[in-house]
């Protein structure tokens, strides 16, 4: 039995940082984000002897995979197979699988690529389960246990990850609206492509050693309402005032925490400060926000696309991708 499945990145409104249980990636707090059509992920996955890895970059050329990140692999497996268990889903699941993954995502900068390979294998290995198939959440479930954020790609356009009671399947994903409700766009803005030293599963295990997270923490549940108030009502200066905030108090809850972690480079300020400036002049619809990278995400209503590529476009030493509001993470017939 061979599986292939698909998935994207997504870009978060309201941030994940923290978790209340590092193992399982049970956050301290809800976030949102919205899922993207692009860069694209793809894995395939087949019972075999052994548990194995084999990556490829967008070039297909293949690309060793560190120790850290087979570990991070193979626990993931050993928690999905876990939580089946506890569903009493885990019949006639093979011991172990061989994966190959090809990412079009540059890991480690920002782009959420650890997202897109862990929804895509939660999607995997979803079809894996003999009998009837998972349900959304809990695929979400799968997900989560590799990535938080990987939770966020069950469904399409713009997803939750709430928190629900205690256990291993106590967070999950909820859709607050489909990617036809509202279509925006994200111009991804790359200065810097070398990989981050410290990774965002070190880093939200350290996130309460900073003064400012219990604070954080407090102000989540009313931000997620805003966010999802400005969502469904489609209020593109309230989602910008919330999502920004939200993105500025995560950094500074980073830059606070022990060892700080500074993910933001001189060209990210660069960024914001000149798209602050454009903005004003030209009554532009289009918010910023920066994951665990120096990566600035530009999303931008339609009629304010044409001039957010060219502000792009024009930056120098920047590597541009171009996305817009995605849908779920799939299954494809091979
Ligand atoms: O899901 P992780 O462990 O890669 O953490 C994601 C953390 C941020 O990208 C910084 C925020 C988020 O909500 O995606």
């Amino acid at each position: 039995m061979i599986i292939r499945a698909h998935s994207s990145p997504n870009i978060a409104l309201i941030k994940y940082w923290g978790n209340r249980n590092n193992e399982w990636r049970l956050p301290a707090a809800d976030s949102l984000s919205m899922v993207l059509d692009f860069p694209t992920v793809r894995a395939t996955i087949e019972p075999a002897e052994k548990f194995s890895v084999q990556s490829y970059d967008h070039n297909g050329i293949e690309k060793p995979q560190s120790e850290t990140s087979i570990k991070r692999l193979q626990k993931h497996w050993a928690l999905t197979k876990e939580f089946l268990h506890t569903i009493e889903r885990d019949e006639g699941l093979p011991e172990n699988i061989s994966i190959v993954i090809h990412s079009g995502v540059p890991p480690a900068i920002g782009i959420a690529s650890s997202a897109a390979v862990f929804s895509c294998l939660a999607e995997a290995y979803g079809a894996l389960v003999q009998s009837n198939p998972l349900s959304q959440k809990e695929i979400s479930i799968l997900g989560r246990l590799g990535a938080g954020s990987g939770a966020r790609n069950a469904w399409g356009g713009y997803v939750a990850l709430e928190n629900h009671g205690e256990g291993m399947g106590s967070a999950y994903g909820r859709q607050i609206a489909r990617e036809t409700d509202w279509l925006l766009h994200d111009i991804i803005l790359v200065p810097d492509q070398k990989e981050k030293k410290i990774g965002s599963t070190e880093g939200h295990a350290m996130a309460s050693t900073s003064r400012l997270f219990t604070e954080r923490i407090r102000q989540i549940p009313r931000r997620m309402q805003e966010c999802i108030n400005a969502l469904q009502t489609k209020d593109f200066e309230k989602l910008r005032n919330i999502s920004e905030e939200d993105a500025l108090d995560m950094h500074r809850v980073m830059e606070t925490q022990n060892p700080p972690l500074r993910y933001l480079s001189d060209a990210t300020h660069r960024i914001i400060r000149d798209i602050e400036n454009l903005r004003s002049s030209d009554k532009l619809n289009v918010l910023y926000t920066m994951d665990a990278g120096p990566t600035v995400h530009l999303i931008c209503t339609e009629d304010s696309l044409t001039t957010v590529e060219a502000f792009a476009e024009a930056q120098k030493d920047c590597i541009i991708f171009k996305a817009k509001t995605g849908g779920a993470s799939h299954l494809k017939n091979i």
